[in-house]
């Protein structure tokens, strides 16, 4: 039990990773040491994994609605947006196709590929994606032609949460056949997805932000699509993806998916419930703005700023109090540069520093957000105190910008 007054302990930044249930860890101590075979091994002990993860695949098609021969087992996201993105750019060259499509605000695993791309001859084109943080389809509709090899826009963003209009961009994308790739990792697990539904091509996602391990996920890939290995050696994954199958995580992974999916529509009314009342509260602290469109985002993601503070302090002062937040994703939170994703819906980058991303999950409590609640002010009136440009603005000396 908690004492009145003791620092509690609260893990706030389930965008960046979560944390794995029992369950998830006891079928990773069971398929390490019970069924610890070769899949490729032809003895019974090796079939008997070579089963389980047959088992995994089916499950983990049937939640996103795709047929088992269409998933391939990855190392997580990153691998899965850059298999997907390069076998589409390989597809399209063959085709005389050398334009990708994409958005300011997608993650780095598709960024820095799309990059390499386009050193290498490719037009990308970057949708924008406005102050609310979403792509509009008829951006989509004015660039795609006949020289469009591939579209990839992420289902929900990392770190405003914004859900983009995927079935209708996937819509645009059928009609002119060109190949629909979604970044789906922050997405699976937090909403239905369905790819058939959706028109959606290609999709990857990541078991470490649904509650599984770390290392382990998974690329969708539609029937007739071609897909370009990207590592020599074995057999594995149908020829696609050489190297010994992570067991142990991917029947994780099917466990962790199997759980998050149970009851969604709950979980996300739970969630959506703990955030917006926490995004009340801290929206009373003066020059203070939460970002992207409010309607249409993540239940667990709430991402605001404050004027005249600086990230970096925020979150060590927040670290102090307890509260484990971020100031942008995981991912780039070691660079000093403010984030894309901020710059991208128009931030400047002053504002952009002084911004806090709280993830949520059903597993955090209402007396958490409490907590939150509690601290983040104090924290954000302690830091102003001691802000330089705080004085400017006090002072009438700088404009305010919230
Ligand atoms: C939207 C998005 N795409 C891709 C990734 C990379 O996933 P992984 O960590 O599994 O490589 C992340 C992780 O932060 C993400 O949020």
């Amino acid at each position: 039990m908690q004492s009145k007054g003791e620092t509690m302990k609260i893990y706030a930044d389930n965008a960046a990773t979560t944390k794995p249930t029992k369950k998830v860890i006891e079928t990773l101590m069971h398929y390490t040491e019970q069924v610890f075979g070769n899949p490729s091994s032809l003895y019974t002990t090796g079939q008997i994994a070579k089963d389980a993860l047959e088992d995994a695949r089916e499950r983990i098609a049937k939640h996103i609605g795709c047929m088992p021969n269409e998933l391939y087992f990855t190392s997580g996201g990153s691998e899965s947006d850059n298999q997907a993105i390069m076998s589409a750019a390989q597809n399209g060259l063959k085709n005389g196709k050398n334009k990708i499509i994409s958005s300011t605000f997608e993650h780095h695993a598709v960024l820095h590929v799309l990059e390499n791309l386009g050193k290498q001859g490719f037009e990308i084109v970057l949708l924008p994606v406005y102050e609310d943080g979403i792509v509009r389809v008829e951006d989509l509709e004015n660039a795609i032609d006949d020289k469009t090899a591939l579209v990839t826009i992420m289902t929900a963003n990392n770190e405003i949460g914004t859900i983009q209009p995927i079935k209708q961009l996937g819509e645009v994308c059928k009609r002119h056949n060109v190949v629909f790739h979604t970044d789906a990792v922050q997405a699976v697990g937090h909403l239905p997805i369905n790819v058939k539904e959706q028109n959606i091509d290609m999709l990857s996602l990541s078991a470490h932000k649904f509650h599984g391990p770390k290392g382990i996920g998974a690329l969708y890939v539609k029937k007739g699509i071609s897909l370009q290995s990207l590592i020599g050696g074995g057999a594995q994954e149908r020829r696609k993806r050489a190297g010994t199958e992570n067991v142990p995580g991917i029947m994780a992974m099917a466990a962790a998916l199997d759980e998050a999916l149970e009851n969604l529509d709950n979980k996300m009314a739970y969630v959506a419930n703990l955030r917006d009342s926490l995004q009340k509260e801290l929206s009373k602290i003066p020059y203070s703005k939460v970002n992207g469109n409010l309607d249409n985002r993540l239940p667990g993601i709430l991402n605001i700023c404050f004027e005249g503070v600086e990230g970096e302090a925020m979150l060590l002062y927040t670290d102090d109090a307890g509260i484990s937040v971020s100031s942008g994703s995981a991912c780039t939170s070691g660079d000093l540069d403010p984030s894309h994703v901020l710059l991208a819906i128009g931030l400047p980058h002053e504002i952009a520093h002084g911004s806090m991303r709280i993830s949520l999950c059903d597993k955090n409590t209402m007396e958490e957000i409490e907590y939150i609640a509690q601290n983040v002010p104090k924290v954000i009136e302690r830091l102003r105190i001691m802000s330089p440009i705080w004085k400017d603005l006090q002072e009438g000396k700088k404009e305010h910008v919230i």
